[in-house]
């Protein structure tokens, strides 16, 4: 999935997270209807705001081998590495549905966002409305090699 937006250097230097939230909610429900899911009929989209401020968005592609899964963050994330390679640094993710339930990225996609972003907000719908986490809370101990 190619890259929705240019680099947007006014909302890197706003640090407002509430900004961001904002602008990436409205990428991820935007790719959400992108989704193929078939089988949960639970559509996901994401979007990914890298450290250099360039935005990619994803969404959930299921399989009939329902294990083959791909959710939507691991989508965006790997599209950004397709993009523009090894390096990236995530600086933030956002995760809707269609559902409007609770929706935090699975353990999965936990590992595959603390590879690119140890420092990464996110944010998600949580069982009482829109919560953020940093990533070490939703994933304490994450793996690393070496
Ligand atoms: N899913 C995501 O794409 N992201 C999440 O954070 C949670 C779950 C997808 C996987 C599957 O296609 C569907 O939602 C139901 O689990």
């Amino acid at each position: 999935m190619a890259r929705f937006t240019s680099p947007d250097r006014a909302l890197m230097q706003k640090k407002s997270l509430s900004a961001i939230r904002k602008k990436l909610d409205r990428i991820a429900v935007r790719v959400m209807k992108n989704a193929y899911a078939p089988y949960s009929n639970f559509h996901v989209g994401a979007a990914v705001l890298l450290t250099n401020g360039k935005i990619f968005a994803g969404c959930n592609v299921e399989n009939a081998s329902y294990g083959m899964t791909n959710c939507a963050e691991r989508t965006a994330i790997f599209s950004a590495v397709a993009e523009l390679g090894p390096k990236i640094e995530i600086r933030a993710v956002a995760v809707t549905n269609d559902h409007g339930v609770a929706c935090s990225p699975c353990g999965a996609c936990r590992q595959v966002i603390y590879e690119f972003g140890p420092d990464a907000v996110i944010f998600f719908q949580g069982a009482r409305g829109p919560k953020q986490a940093h990533i070490t809370e939703l994933l304490p101990e994450g793996f690393r090699l070496q």
